[in-house]
């Protein structure tokens, strides 16, 4: 036969007999004492913290799964989950977070906010629905004139009197500048518009040097009859 461990409850001071090998949760709940939980003792939702009041050197150590959920920090909180907890010898423990009344009020509001979204919901007739879908239509159009017509006064200033077909200038309205070799004629080797009075003064000091080099060279160069000549 298994051995026995009493168990004193706090605040309300009764205590209660756990047999060793059982869980607290399980135990107590067998007594019809009240211990909340949501998973039904599978170490996964934390709603059966208890807090041990004396006797810490009389419960088993946490498993795997308790350490998952509360870390390694007994030594600060003194908090176990019952659902993990068997007795070794005479412990107390508090309870006080686990109040019936106090659950089941939190849960009643839960469901009874539930129903009254529910009874919100209206169930709409064909006819209803086509009106409906009419006035929101109107709705939008409506939206969308105004919204032309905010686009309208969101135009820059200087774009409001523009007229809209004309094409945009590009660059800021610049033309866009030609290269230099657009201006050049290669068929007649000349320059297909007029250039500025200082560039034409060079050209034309440049033109006269190369003729006057070519007219010396000219001279320089004897003639092949001369050449003869003077090679016998
Ligand atoms: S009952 Fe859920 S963790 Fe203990």
């Amino acid at each position: 036969m298994s051995k026995l461990y009493k168990v004193t409850l706090k605040p309300s001071g009764d205590v209660v007999e756990v047999e060793e090998g059982k869980n607290l949760l399980v135990a107590l709940r067998e007594q019809n004492i009240y211990i909340k939980s949501s998973c039904g003792g599978h170490a996964t939702c934390t709603d059966c913290i208890i807090k041990i009041v004396s006797g810490e050197d009389y419960i088993t150590p946490p498993p795997f799964e308790e350490l998952k959920l509360l870390g390694n920090v007994f030594h600060i909180t003194k908090e176990r989950l019952a659902c993990q907890t068997c007795l070794t010898g005479d412990v107390t423990i508090d309870i006080t977070k686990h109040n019936k009344a106090t659950d089941e009020a939190r849960l009643k509001n839960k469901t009874s906010n539930f129903s009254k979204k529910k009874q919100h919901t209206k169930i709409r007739k064909e006819p209803d629905i086509k009106k409906i879908r009419a006035e929101r239509a109107d709705e939008r159009s409506k939206e969308e004139v105004e919204n032309l017509a905010k686009a309208e006064t969101w135009k820059k200033h200087w774009e409001k009197n523009q007229d809209s077909e004309a094409p945009k200038k590009l660059a800021g309205g610049k033309r866009p500048k030609f290269f230099d070799t657009d201006k050049v004629d290669y068929e007649k080797n000349d320059y297909t518009r007029p250039l500025s009075a200082e560039k034409q003064k060079l050209r034309d000091d440049r033109l006269e040097t190369e003729k006057l080099k070519a007219e010396n060279d000219k001279k320089i160069t004897p003639s092949d009859k001369e050449y003869k000549k003077f090679r016998g």
